[in-house]
C-alpha cells in the first residue's frame, strides 16, 4: 500500500508525500512534463541505483561526497557547473537521493540553478524520510556555521520508499529514531493548534505505535511536520516547535565537530528540554521520566558525550540561531510544547547537571 499525503502550500497548490514500500514506482508520475533530462543528485556509497527506475526521460547521476564538510557552495557550484556543461534548462528537474545531506544540497542547488528548478526528494534515511526532505527548507553549511546559506525550496514531490530503509547502517536508523521520539511528544501540539489541517491518509495513529507498519509511522510523521509547515511556512512561529530538543542538539554537534549524528543530538536534546522544562516549573518529574523511558527503550544516547565543557554548551546554546530573545527554548508545559524566550542561566545550568 502506497499512502499518499497532500502538503498543502497556500494558494491551492500543494505537493505529494508518497510513503511505503516501492513507492519509487510512482516517481516518474511526478516528475514535472516539461522536464527533458533529469539530473539525479545521490552519493556513490548509497546503494541504490537510480538507472534502473524508467523515468522515460535522459537522465544522468551527480555524484556529491559524504559528510558535513561537504554540505558547502563549492559543492552547488560544482553540480551547477556540471547541470550547464550537460544543457540542463529551467524546464529539467533534479532528484535527489540520498539523505538530509544530499536533499538539502540538491534541493539548495534545484533552488538556485536558472533561479530555481523543480526538485523531487528521495530520502533514503529514517531521518530524511519524516523530517529533512518535508517542508522546503534546503541549506548549506560555512565556515562559521552550520546550514547558513539556504532558502526555502518547495520540491514538487517526495518519494519516501521504505524499501531503501533495508541498506541503511543500524546507527542511522536509530538517528532517524531520535526525531520520531520528538514527533511522539510534539502530536498533541500539532493536533490542537493545527489539526485540522493534518493532511493524513488512513488511520490516525500515534508516531510511536509499533504495532503500526513501519510505512504508516513514517507517513503519521510526515503528516504532523506536513501540518505545521502548510500553518507556518516560514517558521514565524507554529514551524519553531519542530525544534524541540534541537537546540541543546545543535551544541552538540558543533561541540562534537559534527561526531555526533543529528537524531542523536536530538535524543540528548529532548532529555535536556525536559529537564528544562522541569527546572523551569513547566513540567513534572513523571513527565521527565517519560522522556527517558521512551528514549532509553530505543537504545538513544541520553546524555552528552563525556568531555564537554558545560560552559561551552552553554555559550553555544545562547548563538543558536533560533534564539531570538536572550536564551530561547523550545519547552514542553502545561499547554504543550511552545516557544519560552529569557530562559535563566542559573535554570540551564542546572538542567545540564540533572543528565
Ligand atoms: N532541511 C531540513 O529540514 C533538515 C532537517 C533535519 C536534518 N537536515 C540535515 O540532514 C542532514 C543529516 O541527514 P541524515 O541523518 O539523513 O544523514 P546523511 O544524509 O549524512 O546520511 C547518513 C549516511 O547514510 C548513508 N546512506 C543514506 N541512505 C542510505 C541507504 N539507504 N543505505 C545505506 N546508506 C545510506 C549516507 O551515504 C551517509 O553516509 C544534516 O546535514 C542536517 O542538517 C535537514
Amino acid at each position: 500500500m502506497i499512502i499518499t499525503i497532500d502538503v498543502p502550500l497556500g494558494g491551492g497548490r500543494s505537493y505529494p508525500v508518497l510513503v511505503g514500500a516501492e513507492a519509487v514506482a510512482g516517481l516518474a508520475a511526478i516528475l514535472p512534463k516539461s522536464a527533458k533530462r533529469v539530473a539525479v543528485v545521490t552519493q556513490a556509497s548509497i546503494p541504490i541505483d537510480p538507472s534502473t527506475w524508467a523515468l522515460g526521460r535522459e537522465a544522468r547521476t551527480f555524484h556529491i561526497g559524504e559528510g558535513e564538510p561537504h554540505k558547502t557552495l563549492s559543492t552547488i557550484e560544482t553540480l551547477c557547473s556540471a547541470w550547464s556543461r550537460w544543457g540542463m534548462s529551467r524546464n529539467d528537474v533534479v532528484v535527489a537521493v540520498g539523505g538530509g545531506l544530499v536533499t538539502d544540497v540538491g534541493g539548495f542547488a534545484a533552488a538556485c540553478y536558472h533561479r530555481g528548478i523543480a526538485v523531487i526528494h528521495v530520502p533514503t534515511t529514517l531521518l530524511g524520510m519524516i523530517d529533512a526532505a518535508i517542508g522546503g527548507k534546503t541549506a548549506v553549511n560555512l565556515p562559521e556555521g552550520k546550514n547558513l546559506v539556504g532558502a526555502y525550496w518547495q520540491p514538487t514531490g517526495v518519494v519516501c520508499d521504505t524499501t531503501f530503509l533495508t541498506t541503511l547502517p543500524a546507527a542511522e536508523l536509530r538517528s532517524g529514531w531520535g526525531e520520531l521520539v520528538k514527533y511522539h511528544f510534539l502530536e498533541p501540539t500539532v493536533q490542537a493548534l493545527a489539526g485540522h489541517l493534518l493532511p493524513v491518509d488512513g488511520p490516525a495513529v500515534a508516531p510511536l505505535d509499533d504495532a503500526q507498519p513501519e510505512d504508516v509511522q513514517i507517513a503519521r510523521c510526515v503528516a504532523l511536520k506536513a501540518a505545521v509547515v502548510a500553518a507556518d511556512e516560514r517558521e514565524s512561529g507554529l514551524r519553531a516547535c519542530l525544534n524541540y530538543g534541537h537546540t541543546l542538539a545543535h551544541a552538540l554537534e558543533i561541540a562534537t565537530g559534527f561526531e555526533l549524528r543529528h537524531g542523536e543530538a536530538v535524543a540528548i536534546g529532548l532529555i535536556y528540554a525536559a529537564e528544562l522544562g522541569f527546572e523551569t516549573g513547566r513540567i513534572s518529574a513523571e513527565r521527565v521520566a517519560e522522556h527517558r523511558d521512551i528514549l532509553g527503550a530505543r537504545d538513544l544516547p541520553m546524555r552528552p558525550p563525556p568531555g564537554l565543557d558545560r560552559s561551552e554548551l552553554i555559550t553555544l546554546m545562547g548563538r543558536d540561531k533560533k534564539a531570538l530573545d536572550g536564551i530561547t527554548f523550545v519547552l514542553d508545559g502545561p499547554h504543550g510544547i511552545e516557544t519560552v524566550t529569557g530562559v535563566a542561566g542559573l535554570a540551564m545550568e542546572a538542567a545540564l547537571s540533572r543528565m
